[in-house]
């Protein structure tokens, strides 16, 4: 079999690339090795931002985001208690949008159902090769049966832990990691929202995160031990730890009930340098991981596929290899601004094991300026909205 492009995952990435390339008139067959129905069971995060919602418009897979989609114009950061409110609008004139990614992933995965555009759900030992040589091969089973793709290009959109990353030499790759030695328990429940916007709260007893996914759907988050187990974790427990790192009157509002999903997500900062190796592409989670105190993960990849479409477009169309040679380089710069944020709000909103009294009156003090410093709350709306390319 014979292909342009031959996209490695049907995530979000991998799907919005294939449903870019396709409206370009450009050939791709995305290959999964789960079942579509298992991709579309991944609960995870949700809030978009207006660079992401007009892709989704220019994929013309935005329907729903428009009436389903909730705008926010602010965030709340709670510390001990102490609210404050970053106005996105009045500071900046921007905002951000409540929508789940599991239905931004069925949205695409619908489109590209619907226009019969290429995709093999269930693929296993899926392989790459040749992708530095004249012409890239992936390998993969399909019913006991091996398929062989020939291709121009291959995008690795495989996530943190797929092959296509794995598959570059050693030597060629450079890796940056931070682990967090706690993570993010979930619950969902069919609960109306405790607040209209979301509530990022620092407290000594660790972080908490009050998200929405519609007006009778909340998502609401606690920091553990990153060694934590789910099963130790009754909804009632849950609930109680929740109220106490909360402002005592949002405390008093929350609507509880039982949790229709409970799981912990562990934190991590990772980055892969270069993301382009050849006719292999690296994008979203495949190069880099943000923990998801500052809603990034869908945005960045995203913005990768963004640049990667627009380079194979002009690749295939203006016969010019401008964008490719220049994809890496582009990624990584955002890329690390977009670690920094994420990696900032993490630090003033969690409890380290190393914090210490100190590092306890340092958080404060950066609360208190984000309080009092219209700069700082406008470095916070502009990162959390979505930086300017
Ligand atoms: N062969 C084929 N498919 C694979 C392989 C493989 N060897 N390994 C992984 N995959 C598939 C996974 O099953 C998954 O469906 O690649 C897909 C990767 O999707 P995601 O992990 O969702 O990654 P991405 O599309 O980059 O989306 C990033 O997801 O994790 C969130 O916070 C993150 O929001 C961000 C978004
Ligand atoms: C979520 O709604 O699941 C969510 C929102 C914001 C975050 C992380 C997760 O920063």
């Amino acid at each position: 079999m014979r292909t342009q492009v031959a996209i490695i995952g049907a995530g979000p990435a991998g799907l919005m690339l294939g449903r870019l390339l396709e409206r370009a008139g450009i050939e791709a067959v995305i290959i999964e090795r789960r079942s579509a129905d298992y991709v579309l069971g991944r609960i995870r995060a949700g809030v978009l931002e207006q660079s992401t919602v007009e892709l989704l418009a220019r994929a013309g897979v935005d329907e729903r985001l428009k009436t389903e989609g909730l705008v926010h114009d602010g965030v709340e950061i709670s510390f001990d208690g102490d609210m404050h409110r970053i106005d996105f609008s009045g500071l900046i004139g921007r905002h951000v949008t409540v929508y789940g990614q599991t239905e931004v992933t069925r949205d695409l995965m619908e489109a590209r159902t619907s226009s019969g555009a290429s995709s093999i759900y269930e693929a296993e030992d899926v392989s790459i090769h040749d992708f530095d040589g004249a012409r890239a091969r992936v390998r993969y089973r399909k019913d006991g049966v091996t398929h062989e793709i020939a291709c121009d290009f291959i995008a690795g959109c495989d996530g943190f832990h797929g092959v296509t990353r794995a598959s570059v030499p050693k030597k060629a790759l450079q890796l940056f990691e931070r682990v967090y030695h706690f993570g993010w328990l979930g619950v969902l429940v069919d609960k109306p929202p405790v607040a209209e916007e979301l509530i990022y709260a620092h407290h000594e007893r660790g972080f908490a995160l009050c998200s929405m996914r519609s007006p009778s759907r909340s998502r609401y988050y606690v920091q553990v031990d990153a060694d934590e187990k789910v099963a130790a974790w009754s909804d009632e427990r849950f609930w109680d730890e929740l109220r106490r790192r909360l402002n005592p009157e949002v405390a008093e509002r929350l609507e509880t009930g039982p949790s229709i999903e409970k799981s912990i997500a562990p934190l991590r900062s990772f980055v892969a340098e270069p993301v382009r190796f050849g006719r292999l592409f690296l994008a979203g989670d495949a190069a880099h991981i943000v923990p998801p105190t500052g809603a990034k993960g869908l945005n960045m990849a995203m913005h990768d596929v963004r640049l990667l479409a627009d380079a194979l477009i002009q690749h295939y169309g203006d016969k010019s290899d401008a964008g490719i040679d220049s994809y890496s380089a582009k990624v990584l710069a955002r890329t690390w601004k977009t670690e920094r944020f994420s990696w900032w709000m993490t630090s003033l909103l969690h409890v380290f094991p190393t914090t210490g009294a100190f590092g306890r009156r340092i958080q404060r003090a950066e609360f208190d300026y984000l309080k009092s410093s219209r700069a700082a709350a406008t470095c916070l709306a502009e990162n959390y909205t979505g930086l300017p390319d």
